[in-house]
């Protein structure tokens, strides 16, 4: 710890222990405040940093076809190169390295390792790459936290027979599952099979934001698609796809390092926009239909019941056998969590979305007859960030890990991402974060309490390393610790990484203006001072 850590921070413990927060989100946490073996790592995904995207054997993908047509990608820009992560892997775990995160989560692209799918054979120098990824990373005391499927899969399954639409993509799931179980099974303790069923399945299938780009009005206007029906079919297909990769690991390779798996789902925390029993019942219904949809059924075997009382036979059914299977198919649950937003009841009132923060078709079945969004009389629930649906809630991380705790009888949780997105038309002065490192900071000290508070959850993982491809979205929101300065791809260190570095370290700021990430001229490079 540096020197002029130390005496900042207990400066600072003394001050704010007599100031005694008037506002939560000031309070001083610390690394101390969690237990010692708790995981404090940063997470990417391979589309959004690899790049490299024609090299070496990989086959295009669902993400490369899509951000190829115009208009997809806000800024009209792709991630052929996004942050060349392929071929600046090293660097990128010196940084982790540097910063003391004791876990990395990171995904292995479909396309790079099995090109064909099942069809076609395993690409080795693949297999090279991501074993070279998770061995540099153990010799730094970094554990390897793997998801498998990260939103991108080889388009050539999409042709064939209509990816995660179709049942055949659990089969193909599975084989790529046991791929990466077979290589990488021995170094990886931790795996996340699935990154967010319920969000892909949305902006996929009913809203028509990622690939294959399907929906139907209200919710869009697509040439093809379904959006009350086909979201349900496509988790319906992932769940599955799950269970059986979550059967085959614990029976042929979990013994090799006792690992563990889960899903991670993303985690809104939802409150009534009304004080009746409408909105609460209406808050309710929005964690149901998001977070206990996929949760329901890798716990309990089932959807939730708030589902099935909504849903006629759209939503799918599990067999005695299926149940069976997917019953506790999780070790752990992943949970992503960003925002909070107003839920309010559409079932008996009229439901007007005119604002970017709602979605289109809050008055159907698909959205449990809620509509969600982060405004109230056109106040916003929190301060605003670079995503539309992203506000600032730091309470909510509290409350929403309340919620898994109680639903799920107090299953371990890990936070699998957790990021503050900022606009990219402010960040010409891109490494003063302080608005990250605040936010940062809350959520943590609102996540210690619900750990206070009994919640047994052990790890969290910040979004993101470096800034990236934000999928449709582009090179405008930014989530990294990490500057990526486009022409040259030099990571420069944003005043929240030298922040996150010095809490690791358990010196814990509260007033962030102190830790600044500094040009050096005379080595020529950014640092932490
Ligand atoms: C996804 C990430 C994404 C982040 C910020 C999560 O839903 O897993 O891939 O970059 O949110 O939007």
């Amino acid at each position: 710890m540096r020197l002029s850590c130390i005496i900042a921070s207990n400066f600072l413990i003394l001050l704010v222990s007599m100031l005694k927060s008037s506002s939560q989100e000031q309070v001083n946490i610390k690394r101390s405040d969690f237990p010692p073996d708790f995981l404090f790592g940063a997470a990417t995904s391979a589309y959004q940093v690899e790049g490299a995207v024609l090299e070496d054997g990989r086959s295009l993908s669902n993400w490369d076809i899509f951000s190829h047509i115009e208009g997809n990608i806000a800024d009209g820009s792709n991630a052929y190169i996004a942050d060349d992560h392929y071929h600046r892997y090293l660097e990128d775990i010196e940084i982790m390295h540097s910063l003391g995160l004791t876990a990395y989560r990171f995904s292995i692209s479909w396309s790079r390792i099995l090109p064909r799918g099942r069809d076609g054979p395993v690409n080795k120098v693949a297999v090279q790459f991501y074993r070279n990824i998770t061995y540099n990373l153990l010799t730094k005391g970094i554990h390897p936290f793997v998801t498998l499927f990260h939103f991108e899969y080889p388009q050539e399954l999409e042709d064939r027979f209509g990816g995660w639409l179709s049942p055949l993509m659990q089969e193909e799931y599975l084989h790529f599952a046991e791929i990466c179980f077979t290589y990488f099974g021995d170094q990886v303790k931790y795996w996340i099979t699935i990154n967010e069923p319920n969000l892909f399945s949305e902006m996929a299938y009913e809203r028509a934001n990622y690939p294959p780009a399907r929906c139907s009005p209200p919710f869009g206007d697509c040439v093809s698609g379904n959006s009350d029906v086909e979201p349900l079919i496509v988790v319906h297909n992932m769940l599955l796809a799950h269970a059986k990769a979550a059967k085959l690991y614990r029976e042929r390779f979990k013994s090799k390092v006792d690992g563990v798996l889960s899903i991670a789902v993303c985690a809104f925390m939802y409150v009534p926009m009304t004080d009746d029993e409408k909105g609460k019942a209406a808050a309710d219904r929005a964690l149901a239909f998001n977070v206990a949809w996929t949760l329901d059924p890798l716990v309990f075997g089932d959807y939730p019941p708030e589902m099935r009382s909504i849903h006629g036979p759209e939503l799918p059914n599990f067999s005695a056998e299926e149940r069976e299977l997917l019953r506790d198919s999780i070790d752990f649950i992943g949970i992503n969590h960003y925002g909070t937003l107003y839920a309010k009841d559409c079932t008996h009132s009229v439901c007007v979305c005119n604002i970017s923060s709602c979605v289109q078709g809050s008055d159907r079945a698909i959205r449990g007859f809620t509509y969600t969004g982060g405004e109230r009389d056109g106040v916003p629930i929190g301060e605003r960030t670079g995503m539309a649906r992203f506000f600032v809630v730091p309470r909510g991380m509290e409350q929403i890990v309340q919620y898994v705790k109680d639903r799920y009888n107090n299953k371990t949780m890990i936070i699998t991402e957790n990021g503050y997105a900022s606009p990219g038309n402010e960040e010409n002065d891109f490494v003063h974060d302080d608005k990250r490192i605040q936010y940062h900071q809350s959520y943590l000290a609102y996540l210690a309490q619900a750990m206070r508070k009994g919640a047994d959850v052990q790890g969290y993982f910040v979004w993101s390393l470096i800034d990236n491809f934000e999928w449709a979205s582009g090179y405008g929101p930014k989530f990294g610790l990490y500057h990526i300065d486009r022409p040259t791809l030099n990571r420069i260190p944003k005043n929240s990484a030298c922040w996150y570095g010095d809490f690791l370290s358990n010196c814990s700021l509260v007033d962030a203006s102190n830790i600044q990430s500094q040009y050096n001229e005379k080595e020529n490079i950014v640092m932490c001072v």
